[in-house]
C-alpha cells in the first residue's frame, strides 16, 4: 500500500509534502533555525516563499528578523487568512517547493488546516512559533500544529536568571511578572520578555 502511494505520487510528478514545526520559548533560536533551513533549500536550488503575520512589526514590517539581526524578506498575512486567500493572492505558491511561516502563534486556529492543505499539495512547510504564552498556556494554533507535524524541533533558550535551559517566557512590567489578566498578545523583545527555566519562571497571578 505504501509502495503504491509513493508510485502514485511519482506518476503524478508530485513531491511528498511534509510539515516541520520549530518551537520553544523566546530567544531559543526558532527564527535562526527557520532561516537556516530556508538557506539550505535555496542552496539546493529550491524555490522558497516566506510569510509572517502582519502584527509582528517588532524589528521590520516586511522581513522575518532574528534577535541577532539576520533577515529574510517575506510577505505579510492577516491573522485569519484562508487557504483560498493564500493561493489566489500568492500564485507563486504553486511553483514553490518550500513554504516558511514565522511567528505562527499569532495566526488564527485555521492555520494548522491551511498547513495540511499545503502539505497535501506536496509542499515542504516549515513553521516557527512559540509553544507557550507568558502565562504558560499553549499559544493559539501551535498545539494543533504540533500534533499534526511530521517533525517537531523543541529548542531551549538560556535562562536569564540562572543560566540553565529555558523552556518558558516571562513577561515583565517594571521588573515584576505581568498579571495573568494581561492580554495574551503583546509584541516585544528584551524590554518586556525574558527566557526562564521552570524553576526561575514565576506563574502569573
Ligand atoms: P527566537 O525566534 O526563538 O525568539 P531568534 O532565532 O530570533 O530566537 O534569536 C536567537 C538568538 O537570540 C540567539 O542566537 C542569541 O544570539 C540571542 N539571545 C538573546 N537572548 C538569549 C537567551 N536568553 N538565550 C539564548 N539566546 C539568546
Ligand atoms: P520570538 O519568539 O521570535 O522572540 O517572538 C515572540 C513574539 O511573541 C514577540 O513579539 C512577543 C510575543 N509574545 C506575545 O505576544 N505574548 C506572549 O505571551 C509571549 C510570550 C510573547
Ligand atoms: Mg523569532
Amino acid at each position: 500500500m505504501l509502495t503504491f502511494s509513493i508510485n502514485q505520487r511519482e506518476k503524478e510528478g508530485r513531491m511528498a509534502g511534509r510539515l516541520e514545526v520549530i518551537t520553544g520559548p523566546m530567544y531559543a533560536g526558532k527564527t535562526e533555525e527557520l532561516l537556516r533551513r530556508v538557506q539550505r533549500c535555496r542552496i539546493a536550488g529550491k524555490m522558497v516563499v516566506a510569510f509572517k503575520p502582519g502584527i509582528d512589526t517588532r524589528y521590520s514590517p516586511t522581513n522575518i528578523v532574528t534577535h541577532n539581526q539576520r533577515e529574510l524578506p517575506c510577505w505579510v498575512l492577516p491573522r485569519d487568512f484562508s487557504f483560498t486567500d493564500l493561493i489566489v493572492r500568492y500564485p507563486e505558491i504553486k511553483k514553490a517547493e518550500v513554504i516558511a511561516f514565522d511567528e505562527a502563534q499569532f495566526f488564527g486556529l485555521q492555520f494548522p488546516e491551511i498547513c495540511e492543505g499545503l502539505v497535501e499539495m506536496g509542499k515542504r512547510v516549515i513553521v516557527a512559533g512559540l509553544d507557550l504564552d507568558f502565562k504558560g498556556d499553549p499559544f493559539g494554533p501551535i498545539p494543533n500544529l504540533l500534533a499534526l507535524a511530521d517533525e517537531v524541533l523543541k529548542l531551549t533558550a538560556v535562562c536569564q536568571k540562572c543560566g540553565n535551559l529555558a523552556t518558558r517566557t516571562q513577561r515583565l512590567i517594571g521588573g515584576k511578572p505581568a498579571p495573568k489578566n494581561a492580554p495574551v498578545i503583546q509584541v516585544g523583545g528584551k524590554e518586556t520578555y525574558e527566557a526562564r527555566c521552570r524553576d526561575c519562571w514565576e506563574k502569573p497571578t
